[in-house]
């Protein structure tokens, strides 16, 4: 498999090239208008090649395109990568507003290559640990999901055509809200509002499913001095769940639990090992050696599509619509 890397700023030479580098994904080329730098992460890492441009690139010897270049370019190159026949992994978000991943999403129905999007909160350890708990069966069926997910930027619009509440879903919205769907699918009847705060923007949004009495609630934004994340999930059974920072997962049972009266309170079943690496914490590396292993074959398990996130950007969408915002400054 001969791999490319389109985009090696902070995000793509700093983790996803290592990361896919520890998930079995070496890289053949790079690409980056910065050339200094390409060549220099290229010598480091032993890449024979590296090209200014995708328009430089000759496909045709490539079969995986992974990109991570600023949001309003994204799009445009994995539209290049679908064209071309490269299998694509596009970092988050892979369309700057609702209408672009439309688009992205037709295109790539007329593709035969797979197109995954990097949505590495899905593959966090904690994540992961806590769909394992929810999944052994033994807590019933999650029926009340709270995601909170707050960080210090962006406090300014990515780009002249983006307004900032779109650069503030472009960076910690669209994660806050798969995860909270990915969590508990089937809500609908999205309502939220932006909060006032001074510095970044703050957003709450709640959607629900009145049948099935489930609910989901997500606050996202960027005022805070450093990354703050919280995961509470509640369950049928009345048993309670808290990731706090990807780094400790808590169960609060239920009243009804047999061993509440032994000891009613807060059980630790995970937390993070000093020894476990950023990568794999985060979510890159198992994200990345799922891709691998979705082209080798494999059943594409949790894996993040083009369409699984049209939830996403319409709950976005009703929320801008409903407080008189757009996607565009
Ligand atoms: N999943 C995550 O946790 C996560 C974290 C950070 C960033 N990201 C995503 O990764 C992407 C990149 O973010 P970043 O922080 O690395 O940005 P960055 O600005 O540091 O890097 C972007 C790179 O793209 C290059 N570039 C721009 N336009 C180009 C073009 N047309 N052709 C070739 N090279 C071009 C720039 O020279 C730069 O090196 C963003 O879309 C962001 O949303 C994801």
């Amino acid at each position: 498999m001969r791999s490319l890397l389109i985009g090696v700023g902070s995000h793509g030479g700093d983790t996803l090239l290592p990361a896919a580098c520890s998930a079995g994904i070496p890289l053949s080329a790079l690409v980056d208008r910065d050339a200094p730098r390409a060549s220099q992460l290229a010598a480091q890492w032993m890449i024979p090649q590296v090209y200014a441009t995708a328009d430089q690139v000759d496909s045709s010897t490539f079969d995986t395109a992974l990109i991570a270049l600023p949001v309003t370019e994204q799009a445009a190159h994995a539209a290049w990568a679908l064209k071309a026949g490269l299998h694509t992994f596009v970092e988050k978000p892979p369309a700057p507003d609702l209408r672009g991943l439309h688009s992205l999403i037709e295109l790539a129905q007329q593709s035969d290559a797979v197109c995954c999007v990097g949505m590495n909160f899905r593959w966090a350890e904690g994540i992961r640990k806590l769909i394992e708990a929810l999944e052994s069966g033994t807590y019933g069926t999650a029926t009340c999901v709270r995601v909170e997910h707050v960080a210090r930027k962006p406090v300014t619009s990515f780009s002249a055509e983006l307004s900032l509440e779109a650069s503030l879903f472009a960076a910690q919205g669209i994660h806050a809200i798969d995860l909270a769907q990915m969590l508990m699918p089937g809500t609908t009847g999205t309502a939220g509002q932006m909060i006032s705060v001074d510095r970044g923007r703050l957003c709450a949004m709640g959607a629900t499913n009145p049948k099935a009495g489930t609910r989901l609630e997500v606050l996202f934004g960027s005022c805070a001095a450093a990354f703050y994340h919280s995961v509470h999930v509640t369950t049928s059974r009345g048993d309670m769940f808290h990731l706090r920072d990807l780094s400790e997962l808590q169960l609060r049972p239920s009243g009804g639990d047999p061993h509440v009266t032994e000891y009613p309170g807060v059980r630790v079943l995970w937390r993070r090992s000093p020894g476990s690496d950023g990568y794999t914490h985060a979510g890159y590396g198992p994200e990345l050696a799922a891709f691998r292993d979705l082209l080798n074959g494999e059943a594409p398990h949790r894996l993040a599509r083009l369409e699984d996130l049209l939830p996403v950007y319409e709950a976005f969408d009703a929320l801008l619509t409903s407080e008189g915002l757009g996607w565009t400054a």
